[in-house]
């Protein structure tokens, strides 16, 4: 024997498959299918070109009552539009999922295909997920489409989130009651280039949502039907 050792920790990348899409497809004999309703209608119908505001950051950070906020500033100013936020995916769509990279990866991953799925009913998306990982970020990136995800780091930092503790699960991690907690035992990996940067501990909610409605008026993806012919959508 030359040499011997023992699995203590399986690595991300190596239990994680990551195919291409068609590789993934389990099934067999299936056929895609398209409508004749254009992107172009729905957004002729809706006034609004669709994305996704792909929210992430620590749990605390902001990102769900930002999230509403913005759902709700858009609402207001007469916009489709719909939130995804992790805790209540979980109860639902998600609820098989637990919180190791494996299970956070599938989590992401599935709801960039909702949130592609709402999009291209021309809905505009908002969602609010930690998601870590920037492979994660990436995969979801791809499955929408560079174009329409517009990533935003909420960049509240630890400490601070810590000290809100909203949930009282800071506490319990701490308390070693909670494993693979984001930020205290389990990894997060802060965006590089985000489109969006938001300080939700230096500026009031509502005015980060209206920062962020700024830029989707500002990259043309609402208030745009009145002023525009369509071949401009
Ligand atoms: S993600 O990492 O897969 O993107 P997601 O956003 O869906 O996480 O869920 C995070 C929420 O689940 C947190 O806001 C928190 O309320 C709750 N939660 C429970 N356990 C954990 C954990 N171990 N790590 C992070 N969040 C957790």
């Amino acid at each position: 024997t030359a040499a011997a050792g023992m699995i203590i920790e399986r690595g991300r990348l190596s239990c994680i498959v990551r195919p291409d899409e068609n590789q993934a497809v389990k099934s067999t004999f299936i056929h895609r299918h398209t409508g004749t309703v254009s992107p172009l209608d729905r957004a002729q119908l809706l006034r609004q070109r669709p994305a996704t505001l792909w929210l992430t950051g620590l749990s605390g950070s902001g990102k769900s009552t930002l999230a509403y906020e913005i759902e709700r500033q858009l609402v207001a100013a007469g916009h489709a539009c719909c939130v995804l936020d992790g805790d209540n995916v979980r109860h639902g769509l998600n609820r098989d999922l637990g919180f190791s990279p494996q299970d956070r990866s599938e989590n992401i991953r599935r709801i960039a295909e909702v949130a592609k799925i709402m999009n291209e009913a021309g809905l505009l998306v908002i969602t609010a997920f930690i998601s870590p990982y920037r492979e994660d970020r990436q995969q979801a990136r791809h499955i929408i489409g560079e174009e329409p995800f517009i990533e935003v780091f909420m960049d509240t930092p630890l400490e601070i989130c810590e000290a809100r503790d909203t949930k009282g699960l800071y506490a319990k991690a701490r308390a070693g009651l909670i494993t693979q907690f984001t930020g205290i035992n389990a990894p997060y990996e802060p965006p590089e280039n985000p489109a969006l940067r938001i300080r939700t501990d230096k500026r009031p909610a509502e005015l980060c949502a209206a920062a962020i409605c700024d830029h989707l008026h500002k990259k043309g993806y609402i208030n745009i039907a009145q002023k525009h012919h369509r071949d401009e959508l």
